[in-house]
């Protein structure tokens, strides 16, 4: 199978499981453990999320949610730390093809190449961000960014469904 039917036929499975969810913390779950599976190239996924109750003066944080792939030091992320911070305080998708010779980059296993990672939007605010690390270097091609974009857009709108 070519990477391009690959992605698509992983793209349909992604809205065949969005259509049927009924809770974004489902989708959240559903969606990193697809990835994970059938994109082999994709070796840690995971959600953080902003936390919603930060005491008033307190910066806001990224909190690690449902992963797939090792165990990560990272569970709390400043905004102002990582590629993650950076990509959750822009509002733009990071892509990473050399982690080592970005200065931002936290390190959470010594075999991650690559990243991504692509913000989650709720009516228009950045409420949490999708990201993907991968043991080769430069595995985001702008497929995957495309593929990765789609999947934080079906979380954003089941949770727009969720508190609407
Ligand atoms: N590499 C990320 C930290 C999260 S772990 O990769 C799971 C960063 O630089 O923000």
């Amino acid at each position: 199978m070519t990477t391009a039917s690959k992605t698509d036929e992983v793209l349909n499975e992604l809205d065949l499981l969005a259509s049927a969810s009924r809770s974004a913390d489902t989708l959240m779950a559903q969606v990193v453990k697809l990835l994970h599976q059938r994109m082999l190239k994709y070796n840690w996924v995971g959600f953080y999320m902003i936390e919603k109750s930060t005491a008033s003066g307190q910066a806001p944080v990224l909190v690690l949610g449902h992963f797939e792939g090792a165990m990560t030091p990272h569970t709390r992320i400043p905004l102002n730390q990582g590629i993650c911070g950076a990509a959750a305080s822009s509002g733009k998708t990071v892509v990473v093809d050399d982690v080592h010779s970005d200065s931002r980059y936290l390190a959470c296993s010594i075999e991650t190449k690559s990243e991504i990672v692509v913000p989650v939007f709720v009516h228009g605010k950045v409420v949490g961000e999708l990201d993907i690390d991968s043991h080769f270097p430069a595995a985001f091609s702008s497929e995957d960014r495309q593929l990765v974009e789609h999947c934080a857009a079906l979380v954003g709108k089941q949770l727009e469904k969720s508190s609407a």
